[in-house]
């Protein structure tokens, strides 16, 4: 018996958030957490779809198995998946694990029927990457699985075109109309880079243009938290969704009024025909009042049109500090892409918002205590959807420690307030999928 283990790594955003929908840019990196999916080929022989025999189980919340026969497979083929209720239909909840993998069944052998594939395997999915916690982990199942299936059969996949499966998968299967942002990060990201990704050719019907940074030097004395809320999010039953159709809405109405064609609310971010008409160059709080003045847009619907125009120059900002080793000017970016999108876009929660605050108290007074010359804290600023999930902060080394001791002990504001502990992951960039070969 011999197979393979695809390690699909979750995703960390350090900043432009909402954009990838948007036809934005955003600025994600794969982290050393993963979800680990172990394929063993029982028997050899090659066949089709409904010669096969294929077994799941995880060791993710306890123990769960199942079995899918090729005629099982067969069958669900000829089906729609964009009907709502899809996978229910079939006897799985949207968003349970089994859901991820039925949908990446779907997805690769309505492309792939025709290559022939060992008939029985055992596949076992087990997980680092904790769920709900905003770092993708239904992102690094969904197209781990689809790396898989593509192994199993000799398939090179273009990752794009992969990760663009993945993201259907998410939208049949788990009805949350997400971007594309997390399945990029999670099968194109390098180890030690930030993954910059553009999504406006994307939308435009080409690839999104990707482009690796690197970090300035002066960084190298920081390292990046990843700090769990222990509030669990879940995309599908947050108002997720109906952000996207408010963008989409906002989208038609500015299209009209200047006359353009833009294809996400993030192509405006340097509108020059925009920028004119508010006044000042990148300002949010008076676009806010223009849409609302000129446009009749709603004060509800116009900090979030805002948020998702402004926000794509604070990804260009940051990317330009990462590159220059501008501290101060990453830390503006970070610190005003989470006040955006707690005041304006409204995805934040009270927990986020107070893990921020008690993060930069913390880190304030360790700071002084050990007169560090630098600053310990560049900023901090919720990771992913948002609605629960963590945050995402650069932490001076020498107070790391610290850091980590004072969120051990309940004392701090965090969790004397909330009653919960948050776990903290130390998350450098690191790299996209990756397989390992069994013997
Ligand atoms: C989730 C979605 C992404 C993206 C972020 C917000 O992670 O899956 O596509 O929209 O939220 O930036």
């Amino acid at each position: 018996m011999n197979g393979f283990i695809i390690k699909a790594p979750g995703r960390v955003n350090l900043i432009g958030e909402h954009t990838d929908y948007n036809a934005g840019k955003v600025l994600p990196f794969a982290i050393d957490q993963h979800i680990y999916i172990t394929v063993k080929i029982i028997d050899q022989t090659l066949g089709f779809v409904k010669d096969l025999k294929f077994e799941f189980e995880t060791t993710m919340k306890g123990q769960s198995k199942f079995f899918w026969s090729g005629n099982q497979i067969a069958n669900f083929l000829d089906q729609d998946a964009s009907q709502s209720d899809f996978s229910e239909d079939l006897g799985f909840k949207s968003e349970t694990w089994q859901a991820y993998v039925i949908g990446a069944l779907h997805m690769h052998f309505k492309r792939y029927y025709k290559t022939p594939t060992p008939i029985h395997v055992r596949v076992t999915v087990d997980s680092s990457l904790p769920s709900g916690a905003g770092i993708s982990s239904s992102a690094a199942l969904s197209c781990g699985m689809l790396a898989a299936l593509a192994r199993l059969q000799g398939i090179t996949r273009d990752p794009i075109e992969l990760a663009t499966d993945g993201m259907l998968i998410e939208h049949r299967f788990a009805k949350t109309n997400c971007g594309l942002m997390d399945q990029i990060a999670v099968t194109m990201s390098k180890r030690n880079q930030f993954t910059e990704i553009d999504f406006s050719p994307f939308y435009r019907g080409g690839a999104p243009k990707i482009s690796f940074i690197e970090a300035h030097p002066v960084f190298s004395q920081y390292e990046i938290l990843t700090i769990n809320t222990m509030v669990k999010h879940k995309l599908s039953d947050s108002p997720y969704n109906q952000r996207r159709e408010t963008c989409a809405h906002g989208l038609l109405k500015l299209n009209e009024f200047l006359g353009l064609n833009k294809v996400g609310l993030s192509e405006f971010s340097d509108e020059g025909l925009l920028w004119q008409q508010v006044g000042i160059f990148g300002n949010q709080q008076m676009l806010k009042e223009w849409l609302i003045k000129k446009i009749n847009f709603s004060p509800t619907d116009a900090p979030k049109i805002a948020h998702a125009i402004c926000e794509n120059n604070r990804v260009d900002r940051a990317t330009k500090a990462l590159v220059n080793g501008d501290l101060a000017a990453l830390t503006l970016a970070i610190n005003e892409s989470h006040e955006s999108l707690a005041k304006d876009y409204e995805v934040s929660c009270s927990e986020l918002d107070l893990l921020r605050r008690t993060i930069a108290l913390e880190v304030g007074s360790m700071a002084k205590r050990m007169n560090l010359e630098v600053p310990g804290l560049l900023g901090s600023r919720m990771t992913g959807g948002g609605f629960g999930g963590s945050t995402v902060q650069f932490v001076h080394h020498k107070i790391v420690p610290s850091l980590v001791a004072a969120f051990t002990s309940p004392q701090n504001p965090y969790s004397s307030k909330t009653k919960k502990i948050p776990v903290i992951l130390g998350t450098p960039p690191s790299s996209g999928i990756e397989v390992e070969i069994l013997t």
